[in-house]
C-alpha cells in the first residue's frame, strides 16, 4: 500500500489543571515529566521518546491531536502522494509545529469526525538521559508496538471505518458487537503493527469527550497490580481488573484528571495482518466492573 501510518506515536490532550496532571502522572500512571513549558504543558515520557504524551492548559479537557508515525522522510513522502491520489487535503507541518513536537517532518490532516491528525516521521529519541519511572516499575511495552492504543468517540462510524482502514492503511483486527440502550452497539478495533489495536471505535459510542481512553501497557503484572492499589488508596474512580476477550490484555480503567480514562494493562496478544477478522460479543470475558456494579462500557443508569 502506498500510504500506511506504522505506529500510534504521541497524543496531544487539552488539560484545565496541570497541577493534577503532574501528579497522577507521575505518582499513579509511573510516566516522567521531561519538559514543562512556560504554558503550563507537560512532555510526558514513558520510554526512550523524548515525549508520548503532551498535555496542554485548554479549558476543554479533551483530545487535541493524535501523532501517527511512519517510517521516514520516503514513507512520508509516499504517504502524501497517496493523500493526493485519494483527494485529502493536507497541510506541510512549519518549522514551529515541527520543533514543538520534536520530529524530523510532519503532516497535519482531519479525520472525518475533525480530530487533528499528524503523520510524522523521526522522532527525538533521549538515551543520554534513559526513561526513569517515578515510581519502582518495570516500564512499559512501546517500541515497535508504538505508545499504546486510544478508543475515540466518532460521529460517523462508516465514514471512520473507511478513513481508517483507507487513508490511513490501519487493517481490522476484529469487532465487538453488544447491546446498549436497546440499540446495538458495534465497536472497531484497528492495527497498524503487531499490536492488537492502535485504535478503536463504536457507533453511536461516543460519551461526551472525543477521548474515551488511552490504554498503556506496563511490562510486569505486578505494576498493574500496585497501580490499581494505589487508585483504591487515593480514592481515583476506576473499575476492576478485568480482560478483553479480543486483545487478552488483563487490565482496569481509572479516571484521568480530565474526566476521561487510562486503560492500564499487561499481557495482550499480537496480531498479524494474515488473521481472520474475528466477532465478539462482550467488550470484557470478565471483570472490568465499574461502582455501578456495571461494566466498562455499559450505560449508565438514569438518575
Ligand atoms: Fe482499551
Amino acid at each position: 500500500m502506498l500510504g500506511k501510518v506504522e505506529r500510534l506515536g504521541y497524543v496531544g490532550v487539552g488539560a484545565s489543571d496541570l497541577a493534577a496532571w503532574e501528579d497522577y502522572a507521575t505518582n499513579l500512571l509511573g510516566v516522567a515529566v521531561q519538559e514543562k513549558q512556560d504554558d503550563g504543558t507537560l512532555l510526558l515520557r514513558h520510554d526512550k521518546h523524548h515525549y508520548r504524551l503532551a498535555v496542554h492548559p485548554d479549558p476543554v479537557d479533551d483530545l487535541l491531536y493524535i501523532g501517527w508515525q511512519v517510517a521516514d522522510d520516503e514513507a512520508l513522502a509516499a504517504f502524501r502522494a497517496h493523500l493526493e491520489q485519494e483527494n485529502v487535503s493536507f497541510t506541510v507541518g512549519d518549522s514551529d509545529k515541527v520543533e514543538a513536537r520534536r520530529v524530523g517532518e510532519l503532516i497535519e490532516l482531519k479525520d472525518p469526525n475533525g480530530v487533528c491528525l499528524e503523520v510524522f516521521h523521526s522522532p527525538l529519541i533521549d538515551y543520554v538521559a534513559p526513561f526513569q519511572s517515578s515510581r519502582p516499575i518495570k516500564g512499559f511495552l512501546t517500541g515497535e508496538f508504538g505508545l499504546g492504543h486510544m478508543v475515540i468517540g466518532v460521529d460517523d462510524f462508516v465514514e471512520s471505518k473507511k478513513f481508517y482502514r483507507e487513508v490511513l492503511g490501519m487493517r481490522v483486527s476484529d469487532y465487538i458487537k453488544v447491546a446498549r440502550n436497546n440499540k446495538e452497539l458495534e465497536i472497531v478495533f484497528l492495527h497498524c503493527n503487531g499490536r492488537h489495536h492502535s485504535i478503536g471505535f463504536g457507533n453511536g459510542a461516543g460519551g461526551l469527550k472525543r477521548l474515551g481512553h488511552i490504554m498503556l501497557e506496563v511490562n510486569n503484572m505486578d505494576d498493574v497490580g500496585s497501580t490499581y492499589d494505589i487508585c483504591l488508596k487515593r480514592g481515583i474512580e476506576c473499575t476492576t481488573l478485568g480482560r478483553h476477550p479480543n486483545d487478552r490484555m488483563i487490565s482496569f480503567y481509572m479516571a484521568s484528571p480530565s474526566g476521561w480514562q487510562f486503560e492500564y494493562g499487561y499481557g495482550a496478544r499480537c496480531v498479524s495482518d494474515e488473521e481472520a477478522v474475528e466477532r465478539f460479543t462482550t467488550i470484557s470475558e470478565w471483570g472490568h466492573l465499574r461502582n455501578d456494579g456495571l461494566r466498562y462500557g455499559d450505560a449508565r443508569k438514569k438518575g
